[in-house]
C-alpha cells in the first residue's frame, strides 16, 4: 500500500531534504503554519498593533482544540507551556488533611513530578506509581489510588517509550476512589483520538509543538466546566478575569470555566501557528492519522524485531503510540551522527526515539532503523 498522505508531503519542506522522525520533540513545520507565522509578523511590521485580530485567533485556536478533544471552548485555557499550566492548576487546590494525596507515575514527564513535589510545602502528599518492565498495569492504579487521593496524574502516552494507557479504564478506577484524573496528553494530542467526555477526563494538558504541528509557546489546559468553577488559581492575571475589558484593579472575579486559568498576553505568534496547525490536523482527521500510524507502528515493531534490536515498553500496538524507542548505548551521540546523515530522531538517556507522523512513510522508518543498526554495529 502506498502512502495515503503523499499529497500532503509537499507541505512540509524539510521532508525533501531530511528523514524527519522527531514528532515526539518537534514536528516538521508545515507551509500553512509557516505562513501563519509570517502573517502575524507581517501585520506587526506593516500595520502595527493587531490586538483584536490576535485575540480572535486565540479564540479560534481554543475552539478548534476544544472540538478536537470533544470539549466546550469555555473548558479550555490557552497558556504558554505545559509546566505553566500544571503549576497554575497546582495553586488552585487546598490540600486538606484526609484529601491531600497527589499521585504521579514514573512514566510522567519529569516536569509533572517536579511541580507536584514543589507543592509539598503547601500540604500535598506526593507519591509515585512505579513502572515495571517500562509499563504500568491498571491494577496498580487499583492498589495505589486511595480514598485520600485528591488527584491522579497520568501520561496518556509516555514520552520515553510511547507506552499508551487506557484512559477510560484508569478514569473508572480513579473516580471510584473519588479522585480527580489529570492527563498529560502532550505526547498523544494530534495523532491519537481523545474525547474528554467519553474518557471521563477531569483535567488535560497538551502543548502544540509535538504532534499538534505547532511551535513552542502555546499549550491548552482543559478542565471540566463544573470543576473549573470550583477552583481559584493563585497564579492569575487580567485575562483570567470575568470582564477583562473593565480594567478594574479592585475586583478579582475569576472568568468562566477554564478561562480563569489564563493570565496575561499569550504568545500571539505561537497561537497563529497553533491555529493553522490545528486546522491542518482537522482537515486530515486525527482518527485517520491514528489508523495510518498504527500500521506504521506494526511495521516498525516487526522490522525492529526482525533486525534483533531491543524495543522499550509494550510490544503490542494496542498499548503504544507511533513513538518507538530503541535501546542504544551513547544515544545522544547516535542522535548526532544520524543528524549528520540528515536523519532527525530524538535521544533520551539510553534510547533513540523514532517518532513518525502522518506525513512520514514506512520507507523512511525502515531507512532510519537500517542506519541506526549500522551505527550500532560500528559501520
Ligand atoms: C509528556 C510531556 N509533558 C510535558 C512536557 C513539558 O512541556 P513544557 O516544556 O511545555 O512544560 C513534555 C516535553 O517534552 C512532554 O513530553
Amino acid at each position: 500500500m502506498g502512502h495515503p498522505y503523499d499529497s500532503y508531503r509537499s507541505l512540509f519542506p524539510i521532508l525533501s531534504t531530511h528523514v524527519y522522525l522527531a514528532s515526539c520533540s518537534q514536528s516538521a513545520l508545515a507551509q500553512p503554519v509557516s505562513h501563519a507565522i509570517e502573517e502575524y509578523h507581517h501585520h506587526l511590521l506593516t500595520r502595527g498593533n493587531n490586538w483584536s485580530l490576535a485575540m480572535e485567533r486565540v479564540k479560534a485556536a481554543r475552539r478548534r482544540f476544544a472540538d478536537i478533544i470533544g470539549a466546550e471552548p469555555d473548558e479550555v485555557a490557552v497558556l504558554s507551556s505545559a509546566s505553566d499550566a500544571i503549576s497554575s492548576l497546582a495553586t488552585s487546590f487546598s490540600y486538606q488533611q484526609g484529601k491531600n494525596k497527589v499521585i504521579c507515575t514514573e512514566m510522567d514527564f519529569p516536569t509533572v513530578g517536579h511541580i507536584w513535589l514543589a507543592q509539598r510545602k503547601f500540604g500535598a502528599n506526593v507519591s509515585f506509581i512505579r513502572s515495571s518492565n517500562e509499563i504500568i498495569d491498571t491494577e496498580q492504579y487499583e492498589k495505589e489510588v486511595t480514598h485520600d487521593t485528591l488527584l491522579t496524574c497520568v501520561p496518556h502516552v509516555c514520552y520515553y517509550n510511547g507506552y499508551k494507557q487506557d484512559l477510560g479504564e484508569i478514569a473508572d478506577i480513579v473516580h471510584s476512589k473519588n479522585s480527580l484524573l489529570f492527563v498529560d496528553a502532550y505526547q498523544s494530542a494530534g495523532h491519537i483520538p481523545i474525547n474528554v467526555r467519553e474518557m471521563d477526563i477531569d483535567i488535560l494538558v497538551a502543548g502544540t509543538r509535538k504532534y499538534m504541528l505547532g511551535i513552542p509557546g502555546t499549550t491548552f489546559l482543559y478542565i471540566k466546566k463544573n470543576l473549573a468553577e470550583r477552583l481559584e488559581p493563585r497564579v492569575t492575571g487580567w485575562l483570567g478575569q470575568e470582564k477583562t475589558a473593565m480594567f478594574d484593579i479592585y475586583k478579582l472575579a475569576p472568568g468562566v470555566g477554564a478561562r480563569r486559568f489564563e493570565t496575561g498576553t499569550p504568545s500571539f505568534i505561537s497561537v497563529y501557528a497553533a491555529h493553522a496547525a490545528l486546522e491542518l490536523l482537522h482537515s486530515v482527521g486525527v482518527h485517520n492519522i491514528y489508523a495510518y500510524l498504527q500500521e506504521v507502528t506494526c511495521f516498525a515493531l516487526e522490522y525492529g524485531r526482525e533486525k534483533g534490536i531491543c524495543i522499550s515498553g509494550s510490544q503490542s500496538v494496542e498499548y503504544r503510540s507511533s513513538l518507538i524507542s530503541f535501546y542504544v548505548e551513547n544515544a545522544s551521540e547516535v542522535e548526532r551522527r544520524l543528524k549528520e546523515k540528515n536523519i532527525v530522531v530524538s535521544a533520551r538517556n539510553d534510547v533513540i526515539r523514532i517518532a513518525p507522523h502522518f506525513y512520514n512513510t514506512k520507507e523512511e522508518v525502515r531507512y532510519a532503523i537500517d542506519e541506526l543498526i549500522d551505527l550500532i554495529n560500528g559501520r
